[in-house]
């Protein structure tokens, strides 16, 4: 029996963090990785363009005859996910639902945080899908642009990053919420930190994790786990030179990343790193 793999995209190297879990969760699972390294970042693009661009990665993952789309990106999956799932046969993932699915189960006071991308907050789909789940929760955002670089750069804990992130996060703490989502795929690298500035009584959610528990869910629901004797292979495709992407992106994986073939999109040929 041939079993097919898991496709899973994301504007460039962000979307490893959501790549490790899975890859946790489901060692025995293929996986495609597309990263749109040529176009990143989608965080400060029009969600026209931004599900312009998911469309085409879709379509690309699609005829590689994949059984399940993750759409790692946030701000992807906060303006084009409904597009995506309108259009195509098989499952797709995106990780604004299961990440306000989690807020919600750990908030006790229902003052919840979210942090991501300009994109993502001007979209408010993360207000949207906690409130449809909770609708007396009070939800306070704020738009951390600047962690995105920072964590690409691996400043995660030196004083410009602590700076940043005191300043973004002030308002949050003032406002006393228990439970901050971080809602974008770099945030993750900057737990720590951000936890460090939030104080303990406030508990951070990390939409990578929750979103494989869903994507097992789905598999297992679905007769589609390869068998746990079985041992995944993982390939990637970037849309420009794999360099930065390798660099960065063994960070982003906490691994080692396997093949990385460039791709146009235009073209659909992969050329061999
Ligand atoms: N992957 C994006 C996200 O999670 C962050 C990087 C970008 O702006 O493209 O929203």
């Amino acid at each position: 029996m041939t079993w097919k793999a898991i496709g899973i995209f994301d504007s460039g190297v962000g979307g490893l963090t959501v790549l490790r879990e899975i890859m946790q969760a489901l060692p025995q699972e293929d996986t495609l990785y597309f990263g749109d390294t040529a176009r990143v970042p989608y965080g400060t693009k029009s969600p026209e363009t931004v599900t312009r661009y998911a469309g085409e990665i879709a379509s690309f993952l699609i005829k590689r005859d994949i059984k399940l789309l993750v759409v790692a990106c946030n701000t992807a999956s906060a303006v084009a996910l409904p597009t995506l799932k309108r259009q195509l046969s098989i499952p797709v993932v995106g990780v604004i639902e299961p990440g306000a699915r989690r807020a919600v189960e750990v908030s006790r006071s229902g003052k919840i945080g979210v942090i991501g991308t300009a994109g993502t907050i001007r979209s408010s789909a993360y207000t949207r899908a906690i409130k449809r789940l909770r609708p007396d929760a009070e939800v306070l955002t704020r738009a951390c642009p600047l962690f995105v670089p920072l964590a690409e750069e691996g400043w995660i804990d030196n004083q410009v990053a602590r700076l940043t992130a005191q300043t973004y996060l002030q308002e949050l703490k003032e406002s006393a919420v228990d439970t901050l989502v971080l809602g974008c795929t770099h945030y993750p690298l900057l737990k720590p930190l951000i936890a460090e500035v939030m104080g303990p009584g406030v508990t951070l959610v990390d939409s990578a994790e929750e979103t494989a528990r869903t994507v097992s869910a789905i598999l297992a629901d679905t007769g589609q786990l390869r068998p746990p004797s079985e041992k995944g292979n993982h390939n990637y495709y970037v849309s420009d030179i794999p360099a930065g992407f390798i660099r960065v992106g063994n960070r982003f994986l906490g691994g080692k990343l396997d093949d990385v073939f460039q791709v146009s999109l235009d073209e659909e040929e992969a050329f061999v790193r």
